[in-house]
C-alpha cells in the first residue's frame, strides 16, 4: 500500500492542443469544420464508412506526427510523488508517449482499431483503416473511438479512483459531455480541486481556477503540490 497521496487528473482536447491536436469546441474546433453526425455517430458509421474512416485515418496520422507537451510530461513526473490515475476523454495517445503508466480511455484510443461486432482491439501501429479491412471474425474493423450515443468505457474505474483522490486536476475539457463531464461530482469534499482552461467559463463549484494554457501551467502547480516529506 502505498504513502502518496492520490492524484487524479481529468483531461480533455485542450491539453494536447499545444501539440498540435484539434479541440473540438475552440474556434478551430473540429465540430467546426465536421458535423459530429457526419463522422462520429453510428448512423454515420452506417451511412458513410469511407468518410468516418477518413476522418479518423486523417487525425491519427496528426497524432502519430504529435508530440507530448509539458502538461503532458508533468503529470508523467508526478508519478514520483503521487499515486496517479489519469482519465481522459482524449483518444490521443499522447499521456502514454509522456511516460504515464495509469491512464484511462473513457472514449476510446484512435491507434487502436475494433472489430464492429465484439470488443476485441488491435494496434494499428502505422497502418491506416480501410474499406475491406476485417476482423478475424469477418466484421469491417473501426477505430476504438465512442461516437455519440455510444457507451463510455472505463467509467466505474474512473469514478473509483476520484472518490479517492486527494488531489483532483482538471485539464483542457469544456465539461460540456457527459458522462465524462460528471466524473468531477465523484470527488471527495475534502479533496484538493483545481482546473486549467484556457477559458474559465464553465467550472464546477470548489474548483481553484488557473486560467491559461496547459502546458504552461500544469508544470508550475503540479511542482506546488506538497510532496511526500
Ligand atoms: P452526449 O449526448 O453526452 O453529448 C452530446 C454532446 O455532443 C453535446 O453536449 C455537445 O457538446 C456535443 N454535440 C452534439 N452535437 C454536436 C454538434 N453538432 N456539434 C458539436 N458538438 C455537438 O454524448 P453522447 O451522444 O451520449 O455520446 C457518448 C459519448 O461519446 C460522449 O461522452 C461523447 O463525448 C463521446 N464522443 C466521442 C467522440 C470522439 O471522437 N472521441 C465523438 C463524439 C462523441
Ligand atoms: N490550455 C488549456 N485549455 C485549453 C487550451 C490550452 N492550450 N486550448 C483549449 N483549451 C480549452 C478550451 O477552452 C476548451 O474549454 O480546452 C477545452 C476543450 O474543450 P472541447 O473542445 O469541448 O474538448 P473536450 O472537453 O475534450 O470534449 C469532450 O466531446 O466531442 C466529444 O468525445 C469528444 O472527448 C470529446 C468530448
Amino acid at each position: 500500500m502505498s504513502d502518496k497521496p492520490n492524484l487524479v487528473v481529468l483531461t480533455g482536447a485542450g491539453i494536447s492542443a499545444e501539440s498540435g491536436l484539434s479541440t473540438f469546441r475552440d474556434n478551430n474546433g473540429l465540430w467546426n469544420e465536421y458535423s459530429v453526425y457526419e463522422v462520429a455517430t453510428p448512423e454515420a458509421w452506417q451511412q458513410n464508412p469511407e468518410l468516418v474512416l477518413e476522418f479518423y485515418n486523417q487525425r491519427r496520422r496528426e497524432v502519430r506526427q504529435a508530440q507530448p507537451n509539458a502538461a503532458h510530461q508533468a503529470i508523467s513526473d508526478a508519478e514520483a510523488d503521487f499515486e496517479v490515475t489519469v482519465v481522459t476523454q482524449n483518444v490521443d495517445n499522447l499521456h502514454e508517449r509522456a511516460g504515464s503508466s495509469q491512464v484511462l480511455h473513457v472514449h476510446g484510443l484512435i491507434t487502436l482499431a475494433r472489430s464492429s461486432i465484439n470488443e476485441q482491439v488491435f494496434e494499428l501501429h502505422d497502418k491506416d483503416i480501410q474499406l475491406g479491412d476485417h476482423c478475424p471474425a469477418g466484421s469491417q474493423l473501426r477505430p476504438h473511438v465512442v461516437w455519440f450515443g455510444e457507451m463510455v468505457y472505463h467509467m466505474d474505474a474512473a469514478a473509483q479512483a476520484i472518490s479517492k483522490a486527494d488531489y483532483l486536476l482538471v485539464i483542457g475539457t469544456s465539461l460540456s459531455v457527459f458522462p465524462a463531464a460528471g466524473l468531477v461530482d465523484e470527488a471527495p469534499v475534502e479533496a484538493h480541486k483545481a482546473l486549467i482552461n484556457k477559458e474559465a467559463d464553465n467550472v464546477p463549484p470548489g474548483f481553484e481556477v488557473f486560467q491559461g494554457s496547459a502546458a504552461q501551467l500544469t508544470p508550475q502547480i503540479l511542482q506546488a503540490y506538497p510532496k511526500q516529506t
